[in-house]
């Protein structure tokens, strides 16, 4: 792809500001863009075309932008099991899936082994024995500690061993029966400076070098995030930074290895656009120059990222372009520490009143789901789509299946308890996520239970005195099998007889 293509500027700040002209929802709001968040995975992808990208869910896990993502072949950087199920609830296959957080419950390692993740990152040798004993025979990296302080939010010393350590470690891995791929490194999120990831490359070949002593050959590197939005201070054009990236593996690797990258924010960063209004604008003295300008949002709306003022986002008003002046900009809640920015120098314009709006620009990574549940009562950040592709018939159309089952215990089919467990046993083998369950007792005898799920929903009534029950489970999608669900049911039930029909919607031909 050309320089000038992969280096195009997005265009959602448009889009969404002229959605939030059209509809004015309530503020504050943010509205994502999901072309820009398609156009950035294409450029992104053009851009380093050798490697494997996964999208760093943390950055932004609304189901709209994964949807998307899983569309367009991206695959996916997860944390941990609610990520997964999040991921293959919007279409991800399970192989596109690395486990990329070191710090895992075993219990975590286990449900992704048994969905069929198969690609883990640890650092050290407490999570190798865990993902040698939940998954065995997996594809491991090994991450290393490198230094992020030069980036906007750097990790410190949370993630990643010593060099020295990686080896021995990747040695060990193989020992264990797991298939060592390579060494992976973060340079910390919002790097500007295209060198940033020459050290952690070096020492990325330095370890493959050792560890092939070893008589273990690794494949693989993962060069993690880190990769820019568009804040105050500007990035560099993208193709500086997958110049310097591709020119530093070059150097340092006599084999090229097989890459992968884990953007986040450069993903979906710019496709957001937060509108906040002004609630209230004041000075501290009739002296004083700077107004302190009070915005409906703040750090615990969804700002975190402005702790230490980290990140600068540009600002946009209606005013823009009248004389400005300097300000201090904080949030609405009664906390000392909700402000967003008194040290980084901001100019707003004079004619700013409350009531007026002040746009957010690039604010569609770490945001949203920053956003408190209530903290001082105010609500989490809603988020708003605009463009991306239309759902596909697929995801709509699914299976109903209605069964009666007869010859159960009424012992059985009195008992609560057994009913939920068995129907979320069943649902959770058949491939289904439930999201929660609820039922009710009658007297003198029988019980229904409902299930709301991912994909759509599930119930039993029995009916003790006449030994039966019906069942009824329907998902959407494919990746759930409820006439599987309906016949482990039936299994756990003891039933005799089963009437079951299937009710195919949404299919063609049926
Ligand atoms: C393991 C891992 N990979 C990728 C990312 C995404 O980083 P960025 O948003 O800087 O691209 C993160 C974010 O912190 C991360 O922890």
């Amino acid at each position: 792809m050309l320089p000038a293509v992969i280096d195009a500027l997005p265009q959602a700040p448009e889009r969404g500001r002229a959605f939030l002209d059209d509809r004015r929802p309530p503020t504050p709001c943010l509205v994502i863009d999901l072309d820009t968040v398609r156009e950035s995975h294409t450029r992104l992808r053009e851009a380093l075309p050798e490697a494997r990208l996964y999208y760093a869910v943390k950055a932004n896990p609304a189901p709209e932008i994964v949807r998307q993502l899983a569309r367009a072949g991206a695959g996916f950087d997860v944390a941990g099991r609610e990520e997964i199920e999040l991921c293959l609830d919007q279409g991800a296959r399970p192989e596109t899936i690395s486990y990329g957080n070191t710090v895992k419950k075993a219990r975590d390692v286990l449900f992704a082994f048994k969905v069929g993740v198969r690609r883990f990152t640890f650092d050290s040798a407490a999570d190798l024995a865990n993902l040698a004993e939940h998954a065995p025979g997996s594809t491991v990296s090994c991450r290393i500690l490198v230094d992020s302080s030069g980036s906007r939010t750097p990790f410190g010393q949370k993630f990643g061993c010593v060099p020295d350590m990686a080896v021995e470690l990747l040695v060990r891995a193989a020992e264990l029966g797991l298939d060592p791929e390579g060494v992976a490194f973060h340079v910390g999120s919002q790097h500007l400076d295209p060198h940033a990831w020459d050290a952690g490359i070096a020492a990325a070949a330095e370890v493959t070098r050792a560890v092939a002593e070893r008589g273990v050959l690794l494949r693989g590197l993962n060069i993690g995030g880190g990769l820019p939005g568009r804040y105050r201070d500007e990035p560099l054009p993208l193709s500086a930074y997958v110049s310097a990236i591709r020119e530093s593996v070059g150097r340092h690797f006599a084999v090229p290895p097989d890459l992968a990258f884990e953007p986040g924010r450069a993903l979906v960063a710019d496709a957001g656009v937060i509108r906040s209004e002004v609630v209230l604008v004041s000075r501290k003295a009739d002296t004083d120059e700077r107004r302190w300008v009070y915005l409906d949002i703040g750090r615990y709306g969804g700002m975190a990222e402005t702790e230490n003022e980290a990140i600068a986002y540009r600002l946009a008003t209606a005013h823009d372009g009248t004389p400005d002046g300097p300000a201090i900009i904080a949030g609405p809640t009664c906390d000392g520490d909700d402000v967003l920015y008194q040290r980084t120098p901001y100019r707003l314009p004079l004619a700013l009143r409350a009531g007026d709006y002040v746009d957010i620009l690039s604010t569609g990574a770490y945001t949203q789901s920053y956003s408190s549940v209530s903290f001082n009562g105010f609500p989490p950040l809603k988020t708003y789509f605009v463009g991306g592709e239309p759902d596909e018939v697929g995801e709509f159309a699914g299976r109903h299946v209605l069964a009666e089952f007869s010859g159960v215990s009424p012992k059985l089919l009195n008992d609560a308890a057994f009913l939920c467990e068995s129907l979320e046993r069943a649902l959770d083998k058949a491939g289904a996520t439930v999201c929660d369950m609820t039922f009710k007792q009658f007297e003198p005898q029988g019980v229904t239970v409902l299930a709301l799920l991912s994909e759509s929903h599930a119930s039993i009534h029995s009916y003790p005195e006449r030994g039966s029950v019906f069942v009824d489970v329907f998902t959407c999608g494919r990746r759930a099998d409820p006439e599987l669900a309906v016949q482990l049911l039936r299994d756990m039930l003891g039933a005799s007889v089963a009437i079951t029909n299937t009710i195919h919607r949404g299919q063609e031909d049926r």
